[in-house]
């Protein structure tokens, strides 16, 4: 049987299928969802917006907005047997409970055995808006601290700091963390999301695809970055002189280590998500009284720029911002698949509605064929 040419390792260059959700063009650094630049979206649009687009392809009307609006405060409420199991966990790292949790939420779907096109669609809804809930719920029992119901009147990025902080927060908070949201909710065929249209083209359900996106993305070098940023920021020290910063980082590149939140597959260019977030991160770490850890995290990166030519991506500044919001580092992961479940059920429904089973091939590289069985007893 032929067999193409070897791959590239990693895939690294490979188109493996095609998409309407998102434009990226690394040697320019354009990211655009469904046509509209990122810039765009981050200066103008909410998060519901941005879930609207990536799910319809076009922007909604105002009444569409609303719909939808209602949509996730209806689906914001966890079925309390989720919140039963999430009690019985044991402490671990944020992801496994929530990879944990997402799947305890098929059980309870009322749609969980609809695979209908329009079934698929609510639970993508429904998901979307319960995984933040889930998050901020996570965030509360991990502190000893009891859950906060939802409130209706909320929007998304608004009601997400209200669940785990219990209180209203200011414009500020609010406007940062909904371009959070904005800026990771789709990046193309990025690991999980490639998990999740392999799973999906199986025609598996729409839970069991997610589940497998949330395990892609708690690896390092994917959406675990942000929290391994914050690590090692925490270990630089707030009270250590910020050029300990470039000793520390000095010393991991001198071991061969990679710097957390640095480098990308695609972008040749800076990574435009990370444009916004830097900035974020000025004005929270100032605003929050804690400049330190903007100015460290710009040292590491002229550092990092210098000596490896290497720019930050979405996840270097997104953990000073987040850190500089009040949110533990344990939940950063956690956060960006509270947006990420926007671009995975989108690309999911996008699989399902025109799908074919994905399956590669390897190139085979082991003994020889063939081998001759040797029994046992003349090994
Ligand atoms: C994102 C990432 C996985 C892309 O990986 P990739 O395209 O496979 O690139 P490679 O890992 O092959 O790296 C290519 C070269 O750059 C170096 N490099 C890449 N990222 C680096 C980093 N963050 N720190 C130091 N060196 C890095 C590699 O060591 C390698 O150097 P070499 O050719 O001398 O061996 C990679 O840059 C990385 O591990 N970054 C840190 C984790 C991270 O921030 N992930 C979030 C991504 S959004």
């Amino acid at each position: 049987m032929a067999t193409t040419d070897t791959p590239k390792a990693g895939l690294e260059d490979t188109v493996a299928t095609s998409s309407a959700i998102c434009y990226l063009d690394g040697d320019r650094g354009v990211l655009a969802y469904c046509g509209y630049d990122i810039h765009e979206l981050a200066r103008h649009a909410t998060f519901e917006e941005v879930c609207y687009l990536l799910w319809h392809r076009r922007l909604p009307t105002r009444a569409e907005l609303g719909d939808l609006q209602s949509q996730f405060a209806a689906g914001r409420h966890l079925p309390e047997g989720v919140i039963r199991v999430m009690r019985t966990l044991p402490p671990s790292d944020g992801m496994d409970t929530l990879r944990t949790l997402t799947s305890v939420l098929s059980h309870f779907d009322p749609d969980a055995n609809d695979k209908s096109p329009q079934a698929n669609y609510r639970k993508a809804v429904r998901l979307t808006a319960q995984i933040g809930t889930l998050v901020a719920v996570m965030g509360r029992l991990a502190k000893g601290q009891g859950v906060v119901a939802p409130d209706p009147v909320l929007g998304y990025a608004a009601n997400f700091l209200y669940m785990l902080t219990g209180e209203r927060p200011g414009g500020l908070a609010t406007r940062a963390f909904d371009v959070a949201l904005i800026l990771h909710a789709d990046h193309e065929l990025n690991a999980s999301t490639f998990a999740a249209r392999v799973a999906a083209a199986t025609l598996t359900d729409i839970h069991s695809a997610v589940v497998g996106a949330i395990g892609a993305l708690k690896g390092p070098l994917h959406g675990g970055a942000n929290a391994e940023v914050m690590k090692m920021l925490l270990d630089i020290g707030a009270d250590a002189p910020v050029e300990r910063a470039e000793d520390v980082v000095r010393a991991k590149l001198a071991r061969k280590e990679k710097i957390p939140g640095f480098g990308h597959r695609v972008y040749h260019t800076e990574d435009p998500r990370a444009t916004h977030l830097r900035q974020m991160s000025k004005d929270l770490c100032q605003r929050a009284g804690m400049p330190i850890w903007y100015e460290m995290s710009e040292r590491i990166e002229a550092l990092v720029k210098a000596e490896k030519k290497l720019n930050p991506n979405v996840d270097f500044y997104s953990a000073s911002t987040y850190h500089a919001l009040g949110i533990a580092t344990d939940l950063f992961t956690p956060i960006f698949a509270v947006s990420r479940m926007s671009g995975w059920t989108a690309h999911v429904l996008e699989q399902y509605a025109n799908n074919r089973l994905i399956r590669p091939r390897a190139e085979y590289v082991g003994p020889v064929y063939p081998q001759r069985y040797v029994p046992l007893e003349s090994r």
